[in-house]
Order: structure tokens, then sequence, then C-alpha cells
């Protein structure tokens, strides 16, 4: 698709941006005292990373802002979403800021604004000090009050030029996979046992947000990962199968901060979660935008194996696949689909940000200019479900890109190419993709209207 044929007049009122993620892509681990967080234990076990690979040097992007902000700003971006390792921040965890990590990301704000990028730094992309976790991390209420604290540092540093922030990257993410099954970092297999990490993501959320806000910040949100659960057979299992897995993916995170009110899960026979009087009148005032990550849609059927988890995952019929196979499902409708339906079930959406959306795909890994036709048809047809979205009345008011580089993909290494620009990671070439081309004529198009 070219960039005339997504329709545009829909689209002239978004901003563009793209994103990464610290450890995804800066390498120097260590550098500038930064300390130890989770995912350097995590890795560490045996087998938990597919290639065996550790995030350094990836796109050693600690070492190359320039370059980073120089392939932002040539895009045309309006704003680039990177995030701020907190263990770099606070080693320990707690106490003052760490002056050399917090003049290394002043600087990148100010490489970003020289350049017309407005900076959009995300506070927690899953990474947190390992002494944290050794507290209890997302498990214990007094994390969120800690993150608060790092919040607050960060901001007195960075709040005189940065006004727009995420807080938090997908909490379901850390539930589900970092808590409850163990397929990211802190691993662990809590099963139901995990929920309380959603309720105390969400508190940190609010208590990093009245930071950020009493320190400048103009808007401050969240962003979830959203998935469209669809049923695999139209019938009465599968259907409650999908309610649930809809509720434990997207509802839990998103009620609370729309609604300031849990879906009711004791219904379900799920296990209360640890609110206080006074946390869901913090959570549910706490957003000024409202952010949706979107990749795949989820179908499931009623698990048969008689086992605690009610639903299986199954692959999705008749669509076709990113480089993860048959997990991630290529369905742009899917993103229309659930940004009406959270319109209709929340009618008072504030503005929304499409906060990633992007695919990975087999591609070379030595330096190549990569024609990637799959992954410009996958954004083309994701923009336009946004701005079919648009058109039905929902405030969308900015796109995303996941990456703009190549970069660690957790515990798929590097197995897994998402960047608009190509990554070497054995000589740390950049070369822009066909892709980065063409979502910086799409960008300029939209602009002049052309
Ligand atoms: C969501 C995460 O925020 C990001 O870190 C990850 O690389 C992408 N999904 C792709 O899996």
């Amino acid at each position: 698709m070219t960039p005339a044929s997504v329709p545009s007049p829909a689209l002239g009122r978004l901003r563009w941006s793209a994103a990464t993620s610290a450890l995804q892509i800066e390498g120097s681990r260590s550098a500038d005292g930064g300390g130890r967080s989770i995912w350097d234990d995590y890795l560490e076990a045996p087998g938990a990373i597919v290639d065996g690979s550790t995030a350094d040097p990836a796109c050693d992007s600690y070492r190359h802002p320039e370059r980073d902000a120089d392939l932002a700003s040539a895009l045309g971006l309006n704003r680039y979403r990177f995030s701020i390792p907190w263990a770099r921040v606070q080693p320990d965890g707690r106490g003052r800021g760490n002056t050399a990590a917090l003049d290394h990301y002043s600087r990148f704000v100010d490489l970003l604004l020289e350049r017309g990028v407005t900076p959009f730094p995300t506070l927690f992309h899953w990474e947190m000090p390992s002494t944290v976790e050794e507290t209890g991390g997302w498990l214990a209420r007094d994390t969120a009050e800690r993150f608060g604290e790092y919040a607050a540092i960060v901001a007195d540093r960075l709040g005189d030029r940065v006004a727009h922030w995420y807080t938090l990257n997908e909490p379901a993410m850390t539930t589900l996979q970092g808590y409850a099954v163990g397929a990211l970092a802190p691993g662990k297999q809590l099963l139901f046992d995990a929920l309380p990490t959603a309720h105390h993501q969400l508190l940190a959320h609010a208590r990093a947000a009245a930071a950020l806000r009493t320190r400048g910040a103009t808007a401050v949100g969240l962003v979830n990962n959203h998935t469209w659960v669809l049923p695999l057979h139209d019938a009465p299992e599968d259907h409650e199968a999908a309610f649930v897995y809809d509720l434990l993916h997207n509802r839990i995170f998103s009620t609370p901060l729309l609604d300031g009110a849990y879906p009711d899960l004791e219904a379900l026979g799920l296990p209360p979660l640890p609110v206080e009087e006074g946390d869901l009148t913090a959570i549910g005032g706490s957003i000024d935008f409202y952010g949706v990550n979107f990749y795949n849609p989820t179908t499931v059927t009623a698990s048969t194996a008689g086992g605690p988890i009610p639903f299986d995952i199954v692959p999705t019929p008749g669509v076709p696949v990113t480089g993860f196979g048959q997990e991630w499902p290529i369905m742009p409708s899917a993103l229309r689909d659930l940004l009406v339906d959270l319109h209709a079930r929340h009618p008072q959406l504030p503005p929304v940000i499409i906060g990633e959306n992007g695919a990975s795909f087999p591609e070379p890994d030595t330096a190549a200019r990569v024609d990637d036709a799959d992954r410009i048809s996958y954004l083309s047809g994701h923009i336009a479900a946004v701005a079919e979205a648009i058109d039905a009345g929902v405030p969308v008011e900015e796109y995303t890109v996941w990456s703009l580089l190549d970069n660690w993909e957790w515990a798929d290494g590097y197995t897994q190419r998402f960047g608009l620009v190509h990554v070497d990671f054995a000589t740390g070439e950049c070369t822009p993709k066909a892709s980065y081309d063409w979502y910086r004529d799409l960008i300029a198009s939209v602009r002049t209207g052309a």
C-alpha cells in the first residue's frame, strides 16, 4: 500500500511516533553506575532466552544517543517514545538518584528537542532493580510507593523539559507473563496468585502520576497491551472462555483507569485484589490519555484439561502470521474493533494514544537494505484501521510504530526483528529499511494533506 492509499482525512489529526525501550536497545548495562535489574537475573537461567543472548550490546544506543535522535528526527516524528530504566537511576531501588545516569537522559532529551522531536519517556518498561524484586517486587504494595519516589527523582531532573510521560508499559504482560506463567522477568509461576501485581502496578502508576504532575507534567498516562479476543466456536463455553481471557488480559487493567472500579473477579471465582481505601479514587483520576499497544487478536476455546485455567489459546484461523508464527496472527480489523468497543464501553474515553504497533518478520542478520514489504503491509493495514476507528468517533490522537530499531526481543533474544531500521548486532551498523522510508513519506504526506 502506498502512503497515498492510506485514508488520510482522519489521519491528519494524528501525531506520529516510534518507540523503543532501554533494555532492548541500550547495552552498556552497568555504565554510569547502572544497577542490576530483574532482567539481568532472569536471563542467567539456563534456556531462559531462546538464542542464549544477553541484552548487551543490543543496539549500543547508550553510547550513540545522537544516532538515535537523528534517526527519529529524519523520520519526521512528532514524538519519540523511549524508556528510562529504574535500575540506572536508583541502582538499589532506594535513595538519591544516580547523577551520571540522569545526566545521560537529560542530554538525550536535549538532543531530541534540538531536532524538534518531543521526548516521551516511559518510566517502567518491564525492568526494576533486583533489590526491589527481592523485597517482593510488584507483589508488595510498598513497591508502588517506591515507584512514586523514583518518578519524582526523574521528573526533578527532566520535568523542566519533559511534559509528557508514560508511567508503566503493559502491566498485563508483567502480571501474566512475568508473575503468572514466568515467560518474562521475574519468571514467577504463581498463576492466579499473581493478580495482586495488577493492583500494585496500577497504584504505582497513580503514585507516579501524582509526582509527575506536581513537577510540571501536562500529559500522564499508562499504556496497556490490548488484544481482541475471539471465541474459536460460536458456542457458549467458548464465549465464556473468551470473556474470562478478555477480563484477565484487558479489562482488569483498563476498567480501573477508565471507570475507577475493577471488573467483578469474585463472580468468576478469582481471588479479590488487595484494594485499600482511596486506591480506586487515585487510580480512576490518574490519566490524561489512555495508551493502547496492539499487535494481534487472540482466539480462545474452553479448556478441556481440567486445570485451573479455563481457556486454551489457539491459532486464529484463516489469517497470515508474523515472524512469531501462529502465536501472532495478523488482523488489522481487530484494532479497529477493539478501539470502537473500548469507546462504547467507556464513552468518556480520554484521548487515546496507540503506544505500540508493529510486527517482526524473518530478515537477515548481517547489514542489509531490507525491502520489508510485509511490514509496510502490516503497518498500513493497522493505520487504516486506526483511521476507521477515528471515523467511528474514537478519540485517537497519536500512533506509534514498534520499533524504531531492530532490538533485543526479551526471551526471544535477537531472533525477532521489529525495526524500521535494520541493526547488524555484530557490527552495530544501522540501515534504514524500506518501511522507514515508507513511514517517513506517509508522515510527510499526511502533514501536507498530499
Ligand atoms: C510490547 C513491548 O512493550 C515491547 O517491549 C516488545 O518488544 C513488543 N511488545 C514486541 O513484542
